[in-house]
């Protein structure tokens, strides 16, 4: 498939990577660079030699944010009426395998949303994050106010999203929304590859209920979680991975996973 907004490719055995590529506009996220995400993703999500995802943009823009031109003449009726930005959580909630954001440059209002949406990010220190939606009369719309709060607190969330102010990717570190913190651009990407490939050479049915169990903590209650997360631990015990993986370990050899 060729895209207008987005590369795809897959540089690392196992590691599909989209970057957003629409540079006059600093990959401002307009609808239809959206649905080649969630195309591309969705592709990634079902191809049985890819284990994890990374998305990134350029060393100027992750995004700057939604397409702002774009929004400028929507109705209440007209945004209500199409779901506006409904589909952006299409990758919290319908891609299986691990997505990594890799965060360069400007990662503001919709960008730094997409970005929280990943399951890991990591940045370079010169990021530029924000949730700036206050100065153009409105609010984060795709998840800003409640992820950003969950990842920083509340006292934080709530400077950031009544100030516009932004922050740099060291802040994003300090405060645990970045995993890691690079110095450049270029070992942030790198380093995202890095993991990526790494969690492709696990166990592909491990990978996904790993996920399944992280995220179900952000839904449930400390009891249920814990019990959800024993059920699903329980049922790997009908995976061969897990034949595979302890039998290996026992015998001192390297686990040959089904995925692999
Ligand atoms: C549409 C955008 C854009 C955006 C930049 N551009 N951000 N177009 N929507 N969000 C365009 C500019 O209009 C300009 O196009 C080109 O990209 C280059 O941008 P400049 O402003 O000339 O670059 P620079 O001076 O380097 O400033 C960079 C910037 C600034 C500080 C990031 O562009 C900026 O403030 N952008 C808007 C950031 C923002 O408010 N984001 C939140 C959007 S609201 P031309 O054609 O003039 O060259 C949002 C709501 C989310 O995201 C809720 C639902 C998802």
């Amino acid at each position: 498939t060729s895209y207008e907004y987005i590369l795809v490719s897959t540089p690392r055995p196992g590691v599909g990577l989209v970057t957003l590529n629409r540079p006059k506009a600093l990959n401002a996220l307009c609808t239809p660079l959206i649905v080649e995400l969630n195309d591309a993703l969705r592709k990634f999500d079902a191809d049985l030699s890819v284990g994890a995802m990374v998305i990134t943009g350029s060393e100027k823009a992750f995004a700057a944010g939604a397409d702002i031109k774009e929004m400028k003449d929507k109705t209440f009726a007209s945004a209500y009426g199409t779901d506006f930005i409904e589909n952006w959580s299409d990758l919290a909630a319908q891609i299986k395998k691990p997505v990594l954001a890799a965060v360069n440059g400007y990662a503001l209002g919709g960008g730094c949303e997409l970005a929280m949406m990943a399951d890991i990010m990591y940045c370079s220190a010169g990021a530029a994050f924000g949730q700036p939606e206050i100065k153009l009369g409105v609010v984060p719309g795709a998840g800003g106010s409640q992820r950003l709060t969950r990842a920083i607190g509340k006292s934080r969330a709530m400077e950031l999203v009544l100030s516009g102010d932004n922050f740099d990717g060291k802040k994003a570190g300090e405060w645990g929304l970045a995993a890691k913190v690079f110095e450049s651009p270029q070992e942030c990407v790198d380093g995202a590859l890095g993991l990526a490939q790494k969690i492709a050479r696990h166990s592909r049915i491990a990978v996904k209920a790993a996920k399944e169990v992280v995220n179900k903590s952000q839904d449930l209650g400390i009891r249920e979680g814990v019990e959800y997360e024993r059920r699903v631990f329980h049922s790997l015990f009908g995976s061969r991975d897990q034949k595979i993986g302890m039998a290996a370990f026992a015998e001192k050899k390297k686990p040959e996973w089904e995925n692999a």
